[in-house]
């Protein structure tokens, strides 16, 4: 829409698909007038987190790029199966903060996709820049949206960890199902609601996924994400289907050699 020329930064199943501070350094190289870096986690569609030392490499070469402006996509922060505390560059790099738009919303951790409320948290110049776009859209987010996400962020948040050990069980249910078969190499995710199996036959993604329709399993085809070979399947519904999701494509793979 702006006219921006986004570089694609390559990460790798070794390092748990996060973007390392040595290829974010040769991104910045490669970029002639950067704007702004964006970063997910946990993230889609790989469910990967970053540790303090993580996110402190990236700030450490962030710093030497004083003009450019760091997207922090956090919203799958509520969905995490392990117990440390979140770990996000604004609180690892608290200098780098008035350089940092978070952005959020109440899709995932709220399980409120439809009502399309998300927020973004910045330095004031920034959210007033933000404010002057949006307010000559036509489409904004209805008050009763907006009194739904305060409901939300304002009530009980107990639910989150009762979610959270579900997301687990559920995760690791397809992963049982996923792991026994010799087709596909899948990792275990630390957050967010998706999985991300590598496929080690003959057919490419995008074909496996349209066969996969023919069966009833929906999944998104990995070149989605620049990674061919695999595929996402999110774990976002009930155990019995996702069993039944995955038993079907461990059996559908079965017939590529
Ligand atoms: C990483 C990430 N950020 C943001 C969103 C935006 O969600 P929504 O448009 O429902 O707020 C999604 C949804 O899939 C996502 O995966």
């Amino acid at each position: 829409m702006c006219g921006a020329q986004p570089i694609i930064l390559p990460t790798a199943a070794s390092e748990g698909f996060r973007l390392t501070a040595e290829h974010l350094a040769a991104g910045f190289r490669l970029a002639k007038s950067p704007k702004w870096v964006i970063l997910n986690a946990p993230g889609n569609p790989s469910g990967s987190l970053y540790s303090e030392t993580d996110l402190q490499a990236l700030a450490e070469v962030l710093r030497q790029y004083p003009e450019v402006m760091i997207l922090s996509d956090d919203i799958y922060a509520e969905i995490r199966f392990n117990q440390e505390p979140y770990q996000t560059l604004a609180s690892v790099a608290p200098d780098l903060a008035e350089r940092i738009l978070i952005v959020d919303g109440v899709s995932k951790a709220y399980a409120m996709t439809g009502w399309r409320v998300g927020w973004g948290c910045g330095s004031r110049s920034l959210i007033s820049a933000m404010t002057t776009v949006q307010s000559q859209n036509c489409t904004q987010t209805s008050t009763l949206s907006q009194l739904a996400a305060v409901a939300a962020l304002e009530g009980p948040r107990d639910f989150l960890a009762e979610r959270n050990a579900i997301y687990r069980q559920r995760r690791d249910a397809a992963l049982h199902v996923l792991q026994a078969s010799d087709k596909m190499e899948v990792s275990r995710p630390e957050g967010a609601f998706y999985l991300l199996p590598q496929i080690k036959t003959s057919i490419d993604d995008q074909s496996l996924a349209l066969d996969l329709l023919e069966v009833g399993v929906a999944t998104v085809a990995g070149s989605a994400f620049g990674l061919p070979r695999h595929l996402r399947l999110s774990f976002a519904t009930d155990e019995a289907t996702l069993v039944e999701g995955c038993t079907r494509l461990v059996r559908a793979l079965e017939a590529y050699s």
